[in-house]
């Protein structure tokens, strides 16, 4: 790969930024990718080696993305981490100086809570909540019906394929029986995770739609309001912001909301350095919050590759800088939906673990985080708190 120079990064990267947006965000827009050029503030002397003063000032401080954005005026900062992670003291200080909600990153899905029929297993997710209870963080509870994730007798009665009425049985037992385990502790659910296709059909079509019709959708969140009628209902989904899939999924909200079923709307938020423009989301908050509903980016990470034919590749310097700069763009649209929006989940720490090492290419090292392998701030991370 070829280096690219400068001028060339400064000029694409405008390009990219200042096309879809309005006068005032493109000059807001400018100043982020200015402050994320001046490159946390480095100073340089010949002999020494440069010294990063926005890092030895945040060494120094205390202060994390929770008092930079405060629920009161902006939204919960959240996290999702396997258990493990509260055994961890690097990582249990990072989380806690930055974030104020937690999510299971699996602990709570049905393969982990119901694995065999009738025989639930809560350590794990019961240990995640203990140690956001112990450090007064919220617990977004994810996810109750899903296609992925699951055990297969769901769908088995014994040789045979189980009816409706079984598996609609099934997934109302397995919810009840959840959120009720948590009742008091999670304050919000994404009660059916994925449902909508991605082509030209309204439903994706999985076992619980090929058996169950749209009904699953509904009978799930049904059976959520009944055992807590205080948490906040979400129907959850990525690429929520493509407008074919957006509008599907508006129509869904719509039915769901005649019954008094849904609350919020979860916008995935696994985004790239490229993609999506700030037009994309924007439409997509104004055409989801005009059935007011509340907002939340509940698995937010920002992929350093365009595309699944990117090569694999270090964490460049012109890397960081196209992720400093994805990130300061986003978090404007955010801001700018601060009153609609509640909660912004990043879907992992640091760039030491995340998902995306693995997907949607096996093995290619990704860096999706605020934060790097040694768990200190990005260059993206300043661009996200200096506003
Ligand atoms: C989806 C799910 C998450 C997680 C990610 C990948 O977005 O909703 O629970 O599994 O895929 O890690």
């Amino acid at each position: 790969m070829s280096a690219a120079k400068p001028a060339d990064t400064f000029l694409s990267l405008l390009k990219i930024i200042v096309k879809p947006m309005t006068l005032e965000a493109g000059m807001k827009k400018l100043w982020i990718i200015l402050l994320a050029i001046s490159c946390g503030d480095m100073s340089c002397d010949k002999d020494e080696p440069p010294v990063d003063k926005n890092l030895e000032e945040y060494k120094l401080a205390t202060e994390g993305l929770k008092d930079y954005f405060t629920p009161a005026e902006y939204f919960y900062m959240g996290v999702a981490i396997p258990s493990s992670f509260v055994d961890n003291q690097v990582k249990v200080n990072l989380i806690k100086r930055h974030f104020n909600s937690v999510t299971a990153e699996n602990d709570m899905k049905w393969s982990s809570l119901q694995p065999t029929e009738g025989t639930f297993t809560f350590t794990n997710a019961d240990k995640i909540v203990a140690f956001a209870q112990a450090n007064e963080m919220k617990v977004r509870g994810h996810c109750l019906c899903w296609h992925n994730q699951i055990p297969a007798w769901i769908f088995n009665d014994g040789t045979a394929d189980a009816s409706k009425e079984l598996v609609l049985q099934r997934l109302r037992t397995h919810i009840t029986t959840v959120v009720n385990h948590f009742k008091g502790k999670v304050y919000a659910w994404d009660v059916v995770n994925e449902a909508i296709d991605d082509g030209s059909s309204t439903y994706r079509a999985s076992k619980w739609y090929t058996i169950c019709g749209e009904d699953y959708i509904f009978e799930a969140f049904k059976a959520a309001r009944e055992a807590d009628p205080d948490a906040i209902l979400f129907y959850n989904d990525y690429t929520a912001i493509d407008p074919t899939k957006r509008d599907k999924i508006y129509s869904l909200l719509v039915k769901l909301q005649a019954q008094n079923l849904v609350d919020g709307m979860g916008l995935q938020g696994h985004w790239n350095i490229n993609y999506p423009s700030n037009d994309l989301i924007t439409a997509a908050f104004d055409k989801y919050k005009s059935l007011g509903l509340e907002l939340q980016i509940t698995e937010f990470d920002v992929s350093v590759y365009g595309s699944n034919s990117d090569p694999e590749s270090l964490y460049t310097a012109e890397l960081a800088l196209k992720q400093a700069v994805a990130y300061g763009r986003f978090f404007i649209a955010f801001r700018n939906y601060k009153s609609d929006i509640t909660g912004i989940t990043f879907w992992g720490l640091a760039d030491d673990y995340s998902w995306l090492d693995n997907f949607p290419v096996a093995g290619r090292k990704n860096y999706p985080f605020l934060f790097d392998e040694n768990y200190l701030p990005k260059q993206a991370y300043f661009t996200v708190i200096n506003f």
